[in-house]
């Protein structure tokens, strides 16, 4: 009997070198390459049921039913699902994650990875990881580096078969650990997806764009050789570069507010005084805070005590995404 439901889970995953702007927006095809960090602890969990009697696809998130725009981002993906299993099949989704949605952990990464797989399941479509980061690309450019734990590169490529992510070392390899500072939960105005459209329009994204191998080899040495000070320069840089090519898009995006810049300055300080820290920031105002395991609850405290700073979020570097069972009915 064919499988009907499936369900999966899958982490988040803050990007080190990050990925802006497109070559083929609707392929996500990227405009260079990127690297990140799969945070674990952190997770969305999806459970998929295709099912003969519905008569488009129905999307619950923590139970409630999705907004149209939301719904409207699933079906175009499992649009895709559809045409290249040949299955005409509509779904019932129901998603559920244990962190806040607008923490500034990028939701849409783990909850298209766990997507990818539930339906890859369900669909009868092969199921290795490579096959499985393309088609999470498909639902949002960040999502394909989730299929893998540890720290991922994306090979942005030239089309759909040369697009998709790569684990460049384990879990284990090095015990970093991710304090979200979360300074506002409001919905941000402009998408990433809007985002990605936007930057070509930023004289500086070409400059971005050509320089991103020679930062991302600097970053996948400073991982390979556990080189903390390699990681935090690098990895500040291509932050500070990829929000100043949203500043300078046409319309400007500025993601930051005042709170952010603090987090910024402190942490830049600290690591004057010889801490082990370093920031990144996404599509957002929120502040991922990098640090070494052993100097993670220092750290932590003292980012909670900073004005603007709602709560901090802490997540170790976490592992691929997985299948699990069914939940039996009670
Ligand atoms: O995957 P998207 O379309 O949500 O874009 C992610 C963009 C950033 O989070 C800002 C950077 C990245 O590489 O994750």
């Amino acid at each position: 009997m064919p499988i009907r439901s499936a369900t999966a889970i899958a982490h988040p995953n803050i990007a080190l070198i990050k990925y802006w702007g497109n070559l083929d927006d609707e392929w996500t095809i990227p405009s260079a390459n990127s690297l990140s960090m799969t945070l674990g602890e952190l997770f969305t969990k999806i459970h998929l049921i295709a099912d003969e009697q519905l008569e488009c696809d129905l999307l619950m998130i923590d139970g409630a039913l999705a907004p149209p725009a939301a719904q409207a981002r699933v079906s175009q993906f499992l649009d895709y699902v559809r045409v290249y299993s040949g299955k005409a099949l509509f779904c019932r989704i129901e998603s559920s994650s244990n962190f806040p949605r607008g923490s500034g952990i990028a939701s849409s990464a783990a909850a298209f990875a766990a997507l990818a797989l539930a339906s890859a399941k369900v669909f009868g479509l092969p199921t290795d990881p490579q096959e499985l980061s393309r088609l999470a690309r498909l639902g949002s450019g960040s999502a394909c580096r989730s299929i893998y734990g540890g720290f991922v590169e994306w090979i942005g490529g030239q089309d759909h078969q040369s697009s998709y992510a790569i684990p460049i070392a384990p879990p284990q390899h090095w015990a970093l650990v991710d304090c979200v500072c979360v300074i506002s939960t409001a919905h941000k105005s402009v998408s990433s997806r809007e985002g990605h459209r936007l930057a070509k329009t930023s004289p500086l994204q070409p400059c971005r764009v050509q320089s991103a191998p020679q930062r991302l080899e600097i970053c996948r040495r400073a991982i390979l050789e556990r080189d903390f000070e390699q990681l935090a320069q690098v990895v500040e840089l291509d932050s500070n570069l990829m929000h100043s090519v949203m500043m300078t898009s046409q319309p400007p995006l500025f993601y930051w507010q005042a709170e952010t810049f603090v987090v910024m300055e402190e942490v830049r300080r600290w690591r004057s005084e010889g801490e082990a820290v370093c920031y990144t920031i996404d599509a957002g105002p929120n502040v991922h805070v990098l640090t070494l395991a052993e100097c993670a609850q220092k750290i932590q405290d003292r980012l909670s005590h900073l004005s603007g700073v709602q709560e901090v979020i802490v997540a170790p570097v976490g592992g691929p995404a997985v299948f699990v069972e069914d939940e039996k009915p009670a």
